[in-house]
């Protein structure tokens, strides 16, 4: 999926203006995939279709059968005319490991799915344990074979499932099972069920298509098993990561700027903490204010991520690039993904002073980063780069640019209309 596209960013430019944040990109992705579930008509608005990612997984339901429309930021898909197929092969799902979310789906709706073993990425083994062990309670008989996960049911049948892993719960393990659940007979409780604002999107979306899903007063997730779903139109909601990516564009380059973001609520918490470090955020009903000032001026913190509603790890590389301007020391506990810092290098190459221990990592503010040649090597430590960029002295190129464009949609334009120079170079 490599292409020679590089991002050139000048730093230092003050950041003035307004933006739009854009569908959410993991919340889409399951959401998609519960097309499966239905024959009907599905309508998707809000869907950042620019996105690799998004491309990826209309392809892969192309492959499954269903027949796609695109239109701006809208997808139909239509009435199915033919059986859906079943396997999801190895080109695909080595392209975007979320591929694994069409499994319950499948299992759900034509009782076999054969997919791709996904392998591990950048930022460590990802297993999908949790995924198939959930699906096996519901009554799946799991098989591997060269490298492909066979599945197959003769009816599933709802249960009591422990979805919670060594790390907390799975946002996409959560996902799989309330999927395969929604077709299953009888009633499935998910204890340790993820509740990340995208999970409660898909949640929202399948209700709204006839399943019959609720949290309950312990916070476990109860599926009552429905014979079919039908059709319907949905708007997916805004991207919480997207909107907080600009909140630290801002905060750290930045003199003025309007987000326009429709869902405050999902990164309240996180605003707070961002204010309590100094940096000045005006909320707004559906918009945030961001006034930047020197980095240099916001105050050290400790943050460990966790899921929702605690630190997110996929906004973490950010925040540690804000933490290398922070004068005195900052730590950073990446509780999700122990190694996911692979920005951390790149930041070095920058000038930052970060240290590593294991899960943790210790920043030590320095006065300036400098411009130079970095690589992103997954989608969030790509962002991360941008953000160190737009703050460093001199000229920055970002090299292995289709990471970022797995997850932000026109990232470089919605930048330049901030007046940030930037711009797209290719080799
Ligand atoms: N885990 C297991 N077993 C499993 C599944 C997960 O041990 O079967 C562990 C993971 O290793 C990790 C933790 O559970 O330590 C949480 O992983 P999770 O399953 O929640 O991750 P995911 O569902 O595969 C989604 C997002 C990620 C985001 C994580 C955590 C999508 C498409 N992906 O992944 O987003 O980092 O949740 O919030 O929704 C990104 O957008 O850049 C990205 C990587």
């Amino acid at each position: 999926m490599s292409n020679d596209k590089k991002f050139l960013i000048k730093g230092e430019k003050k950041l003035s203006g307004e933006v739009f944040i854009s569908g959410s990109k993991n919340a889409a992705l399951p959401i998609m995939a519960a097309s499966l579930l239905t024959k009907e008509k599905v309508v998707l608005k809000n869907i950042p279709t620019l996105l690799t990612d998004i491309k990826i997984m209309i392809s892969l339901l192309e492959k499954l059968g269903k027949e796609i429309i695109v239109n701006k930021n809208t997808i139909t898909i239509q009435q199915e005319k033919n059986k859906l197929n079943y396997i999801a092969t190895y080109d695909i799902v080595q392209k975007m490991r979320a591929s694994i979310v069409v499994l319950g789906p499948l299992l759900a709706r034509i009782k076999k799915a054969v997919i791709s073993y996904p392998g591990g990425c950048s930022f460590g083994l990802r297993p999908i344990n949790l995924h198939l062990e959930g699906l096996k309670k519901l009554g799946t008989e799991i098989e591997f074979t060269h490298g492909d996960i066979q599945a197959k049911t003769k009816q599933l049948t709802g249960k009591k499932i422990n979805l919670m892993g060594e790390f907390g719960s799975s946002v996409l393990a959560t996902d799989n099972v309330l999927m395969a659940a929604c077709l299953a007979k009888g009633r499935t409780e998910i204890v340790g069920a993820a509740k990340e604002p995208e999970t409660q999107d898909l949640i929202n979306f399948l209700n709204h298509i006839g399943a019959k899903i609720h949290y309950n007063e312990s916070g476990n997730l109860i599926i009552d098993g429905v014979e079919s779903l039908s059709g319907g139109q949905y708007t997916v909601i805004d991207d919480r990561i997207e909107a907080f990516s600009f909140v630290i564009f801002s905060a750290i380059s930045g003199k003025e700027v309007k987000i326009n973001f429709q869902n405050i609520d999902h990164i309240e918490d996180i605003l707070k903490h961002c204010i309590s470090i100094g940096i000045d955020i005006k909320i707004l009903k559906n918009s945030l204010i961001v006034k930047g000032k020197n980095p240099n001026s916001y105050k050290t913190f400790k943050i460990v991520t966790q899921p929702y509603p605690g630190f997110p790890t996929d906004m973490q590389p950010l925040y540690l690039t804000l933490a290398t301007l922070i004068p005195e020391t900052c730590f950073i506990h990446e509780k999700i993904y122990p190694s996911r810092f692979n920005h951390v290098p790149e930041l070095i190459r920058m000038g930052a002073d970060i240290t590593i221990e294991n899960d943790l990592a210790i920043i030590q503010g320095v006065p300036k980063l400098d411009g130079t040649s970095v690589a992103a090597s997954d989608l969030r430590s790509g962002a991360a780069l941008i953000a160190a960029a737009l703050a460093a002295e001199g000229e920055t190129v970002i090299n292995e640019t289709y990471h970022i464009e797995r997850g932000y949609e026109s990232v470089i334009k919605k930048l330049q209309s901030l007046h940030a120079d930037v711009k797209e170079i290719i080799d």
